[in-house]
């Protein structure tokens, strides 16, 4: 079974609690969510491989580690998911991006795909899955299964918020796939939307209602 880490750094919920408030401006709403995703990408990285290389530094020759993969894709969900690209890559300069366009269905609730995109030999890459929102789960399971039948093994999933229910459905799709979140609500709405969440994550980001 995957691990699921869930984040309880004071700056992160602080953020975090400023990003649920209604009274937020899109503006601060972006600008909170990019300063979240760098943060969380401190823990999301923390078991990268590292390997030892010989240095000359400017007093004497030795070995030290270096990031022992050099192809990283951050794969943000469309559209909220890129929203926490740009924090990502404050961290990770030399990652690439791949775009999965889903949305949910507004009765079914269902994801679907309409955009697939990712550098060449992705296969190769360790991932990292972003999206601000784990609801139902079915959207980022489903964009799971699409990297996974590129033949992507090493991926990870970061989201803001999620909903236990969420979480039950990635896990037993992805039993390999960690998550990483910074909080864990109560529960879904009828309308599928996470209790107490922050609305529409999409609409949200891009100022749309
Ligand atoms: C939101 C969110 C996730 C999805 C989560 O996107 O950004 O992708 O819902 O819900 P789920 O876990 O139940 O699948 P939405 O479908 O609203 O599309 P948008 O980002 O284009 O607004
Ligand atoms: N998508 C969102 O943007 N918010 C939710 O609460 C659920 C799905």
């Amino acid at each position: 079974m995957s691990e699921v880490h869930v984040f309880e750094h004071p700056l992160i919920t602080d953020k975090l609690t400023r990003m649920r408030r209604i009274s937020t401006t899109t503006q601060e709403f972006r600008f909170l969510l990019k300063e979240i995703s760098e943060l969380m990408g401190y823990e999301v990285t923390r078991n990268f491989e590292t390997k030892l290389v010989t240095v000359e530094t400017p007093i004497c020759i030795g070995t030290f580690p270096m990031l022992k993969q050099n192809f990283f894709t951050i794969v943000p969900i469309l559209r909220a998911g890129l929203g926490m690209v740009d924090g990502l890559l404050e961290l990770m300069p030399f990652a690439h991006v791949g775009h999965i366009g889903l949305y949910r269905d507004e009765t079914t609730h269902q994801p679907i795909e309409y955009y697939f995109k990712m550098p060449q030999n992705v296969e190769n890459s360790v991932i990292i899955v972003v999206d601000p929102m784990l609801a139902t789960g079915g959207s980022a399971a489903d964009a799971i299964d699409s990297l996974k039948k590129r033949g992507c093994k090493d991926i990870r999933l970061m989201n803001l918020v999620a909903a236990p229910e969420g979480i039950k459905l990635v896990q037993e799709r992805h039993p390999d796939v960690d998550i990483y979140v910074a909080a864990i609500d109560e529960r879904l709405n009828d309308q599928a939307y996470i209790v107490p969440g922050l609305g529409d994550a999409g609409d949200r980001i891009f100022g749309t209602k």
